[in-house]
C-alpha cells in the first residue's frame, strides 16, 4: 500500500484502486520540458522527502488536509456526482472535521474549469458588518488594537453557506440534501485523528476564553485526544437547517437569531440584516498566459489571481529554470518580482465593488516588462525604493481543495476563517467559529496586519465592503488548452507565493507534483523588507550570498502553506498530493 506521502497525520485506510508511486521519469514526460531536479536540490536536512510518491488513480481525485472530507468527496464523486457537487460535500465535511480552518462561519474563493474549457470564479468572502466603521480597531490614542483578531468585533459577515450553494444551484447534479448528510454523519461523531487533537491542544487556551468555544471544543475541560470519538450536536443541528432550508437555515431562522445573540453578547455588530442581505458574486476569473500555460485564478476581492499574474508576467523575462532551483540568483530574482507584485497588491488592490481597480493593466504582460526592467540580476532594490508602480496614471488561516472528476471537471476550492480558529469565538447553540477576517482590511494605513501585511487606503474599511484576501485557487491549463493542475493553499500573505512556486517547480524546474510540494518555499511581501524562508528550507551558502546582494534573510520558525494539488499525467491518470506540512489525503478511482 503507497499512502500520501510524509503525512504527519497518518493513519489513513487503504486507498482504493490502482495506487502507484508517480516515478521521476514519467513526470519528466509531462509539459513541463525542462531537466528534472536532482532530488539534491532540496537542502540537507529538509524534512520532506524528494521521493515521495504521489497518489495516482485513473479518472477521479480528491485532495484535503483531512482524510475524513478527502473520503466524503470520493464518494460523492463515486456516485456519479461531479467535481462541484464533490467540492461542496468535501467543504461541508471540513467545516466540522478541521474546525481550525474548515468553516461556516466564514468564507473563501472557487475556481471551477470546466471539461468544456470555460472557467467560473466565485466570490463568497466575508463582508464588514453595516456598522462598520474605518477606525473601529483604534483606541481613543488611535492606536490598534487586538479587537480585529480575536473576539466577536473581529468577524466579517460569513459567506461559506451562500457560496457553497451558489455553486451547487448553478452547477450541482447531487441533491442538496444528499451533499450535506456525510457532514451531518461527521458531526453526529468521528473518530479524532492525531493533526485534529494535536491542533486543538495547541488552541485550547484561546478558545477556553469564550463559553461556546470551550463546550464545542474541549469536551470535559479538555481537547479530545487522538482516537476519541468527536461529537458536535450543535453544529450537528445548524448543518441540519441547511440541509433543509438551504442558505435561509443559516442566514435567516433559528442560526441567524443564535449568530446575533452570539454578537450581543460579546459587542459583535454582526446583525439580522447583514446576514439576511448577504450575497455571494459569480466573478470573471484572472487568466494568465505563463509560457504558454494558463493559469485560471481568482480575481478581487481576492489578491491571488492578479498577484500571481503580476509575479508570472515578471519572471517570465527571467527565465527561472536557467538560473537553478533555489540558487541565490534564482531565488534573488523571485523575490524582487514578489516584492514588486506585493508593493503593488498591498497598495492598489481591494473590493472591486467598492473601489475601482486598475486590474487590466495590473495583469498585462506590458506593464509587468516596466515593473520588472529595473530588477538587478547582481543586488536586491530595498523595498524603500520600491513603492507602488505607476498603475493608474493611464486612467486608470484557511484550507484548501483540490478536485477533479471523470468528465475532467475541476474545482478549486479556498476556503477561510483567517488565523487558524478565526476570532476563537463559537456561536453559542450553533457549534461553530466566527471568522478574524476583519483583519484582512488595512485597520490603519502603514500598520502590519496579522500577515505583517502594510496595505493601503484603498482597503480601508467600509459598511458591506469586502476585505482583500491572498486566497489563490488556481487551475492550470497546458498549451493545448487541457487540463493540467488544480492547485491552492492556505497560509494568509503567503498563499500567492506558495502557488507560484509549486506550479512553477513543476513547469519550470520538471519536478513531479509530490517534489514540488515538498520543495522549501521562500516568500517576499514587498514589507518587511526581507526573503522570508521555512526554517532549513536554504542551504547556508546560499543564504550567505543572498546577504551578500543586500537581502535581509528571515528563517521561519516553521513552514509555509499547505498545498492540495493534483496533476494530470501525460497518459492521462491523475496524481495527487496532500503537503505534509498539514497532513491530509489525497485518493480517488
Ligand atoms: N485570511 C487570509 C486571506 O484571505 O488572505
Amino acid at each position: 500500500m503507497i499512502r500520501d506521502g510524509g503525512n504527519p497525520r497518518g493513519g489513513h485506510a487503504p486507498l482504493p484502486g490502482r495506487l502507484r508511486a508517480i516515478g521521476a521519469v514519467v513526470l519528466l514526460a509531462t509539459a513541463a520540458c525542462e531537466p528534472l531536479a536532482d532530488a539534491s536540490a532540496y537542502p540537507a536536512g529538509w524534512p520532506f522527502s524528494p521521493r515521495t510518491p504521489a497518489v495516482d488513480a485513473d479518472s477521479a481525485m480528491v485532495a484535503t488536509v483531512d482524510a475524513h472530507a478527502t473520503r466524503v468527496g470520493v464518494e460523492v464523486l463515486r456516485r456519479g456526482g461531479n467535481a462541484v457537487d464533490a467540492a461542496v460535500a468535501t467543504a461541508f465535511a471540513l467545516a466540522v472535521v478541521n474546525p481550525e480552518a474548515g468553516n461556516l462561519g466564514g468564507g473563501g474563493f472557487m475556481v471551477i474549469r470546466l471539461a468544456d474549457g470555460s472557467s467560473h470564479a466565485l466570490d463568497f468572502r466575508e463582508r464588514a458588518p453595516l456598522a462598520a466603521t474605518r477606525d473601529m480597531y483604534l483606541d481613543e490614542r488611535g492606536e490598534l488594537t487586538n479587537a480585529s483578531r480575536r473576539g466577536h468585533l473581529a468577524a466579517g459577515v460569513p459567506g461559506t453557506v451562500m457560496g457553497l450553494w451558489e455553486a451547487h444551484q448553478r452547477f450541482g447534479t447531487v441533491g442538496w440534501a444528499e451533499l450535506l448528510a456525510p457532514a451531518i454523519g461527521l458531526a453526529g461523531g468521528f473518530t479524532v485523528e492525531s493533526g485534529l487533537a494535536r491542533s486543538l491542544g495547541r488552541a485550547a487556551e484561546s478558545l477556553s476564553r469564550y463559553p461556546a468555544s470551550r463546550e464545542a471544543f474541549l469536551p470535559g475541560g479538555e481537547p479530545p485526544a487522538e482516537g476519541e470519538i468527536f461529537r458536535q450536536p450543535d453544529l450537528m443541528r445548524a448543518l441540519a437547517r441547511i440541509r433543509s432550508r438551504g442558505p435561509d437555515g443559516f442566514y435567516r431562522g433559528e442560526t441567524a437569531r443564535l449568530i446575533v445573540r452570539e454578537m450581543r453578547r460579546g459587542g459583535g455588530i454582526i446583525t439580522a440584516e447583514d446576514l439576511a442581505s448577504y450575497t455571494a458574486r459569480w466573478r470573471e476569473p484572472v487568466r494568465v498566459n505563463y509560457r504558454g500555460y494558463t493559469f485560471h485564478s481568482m480575481p478581487p476581492p481576492s489578491s491571488g489571481g492578479a498577484t500571481l499574474a503580476l509575479i508570472s508576467n515578471i519572471l517570465e523575462d527571467h527565465e527561472l529554470s536557467r538560473l537553478g532551483f533555489h540558487s541565490a540568483a534564482g531565488v534573488h530574482v523571485l523575490a524582487e518580482a514578489l516584492r514588486r507584485a506585493y508593493a503593488d497588491r498591498n497598495e492598489y488592490l481591494a473590493d472591486p465593488d467598492y473601489v475601482e481597480l486598475p486590474l487590466e493593466r495590473f495583469v498585462s504582460e506590458a506593464y509587468a516588462s516596466e515593473r520588472g526592467a529595473d530588477i538587478s540580476p547582481f543586488a536586491a532594490t530595498p523595498s524603500s525604493r520600491v513603492g507602488p508602480g505607476a498603475l493608474l496614471t493611464e486612467g486608470t488561516e484557511t484550507t484548501h481543495l483540490s478536485v477533479v472528476d471523470p468528465e475532467g471537471n475541476a474545482v478549486a476550492l479556498t476556503t477561510t476563517i483567517n488565523s487558524l480558529y478565526g476570532s476563537r469565538v463559537t456561536v453559542e447553540g450553533a457549534g461553530f467559529l466566527l471568522n478574524n477576517e476583519m483583519d484582512d482590511f488595512t485597520a490603519r494605513p502603514g500598520s502590519p496586519n496579522l500577515y505583517g501585511l502594510v496595505q493601503g487606503e484603498r482597503n480601508a474599511i467600509e459598511p458591506g465592503k469586502r476585505m482583500l484576501s491572498a486566497m489563490t485557487p488556481t487551475v492550470v491549463e497546458d498549451p493545448e488548452g487541457n487540463l493540467l493542475m488544480v492547485v491552492g493553499s492556505p497560509g494568509g500573505s503567503t498563499i500567492i507565493t506558495t502557488v507560484f512556486q509549486v506550479i512553477s517547480n513543476v513547469l519550470d524546474f520538471g519536478m513531479s507534483l509530490p517534489q514540488a510540494v515538498n520543495a522549501p518555499r521562500v516568500h517576499h511581501q514587498h514589507l518587511p523588507d526581507r526573503i522570508q524562508f521555512e526554517r532549513g528550507g536554504l542551504p547556508p551558502a546560499v543564504v550567505d550570498s543572498l546577504r551578500a546582494m543586500g537581502h535581509e534573510m528571515d528563517e521561519r520558525r516553521g513552514t509555509s502553506g499547505d498545498v492540495k494539488a493534483i496533476l494530470v499525467l501525460p497518459e492521462g491518470s491523475l496524481a495527487g498530493y496532500a503537503d505534509p506540512r498539514r497532513g491530509g489525503l489525497a485518493a480517488g478511482f
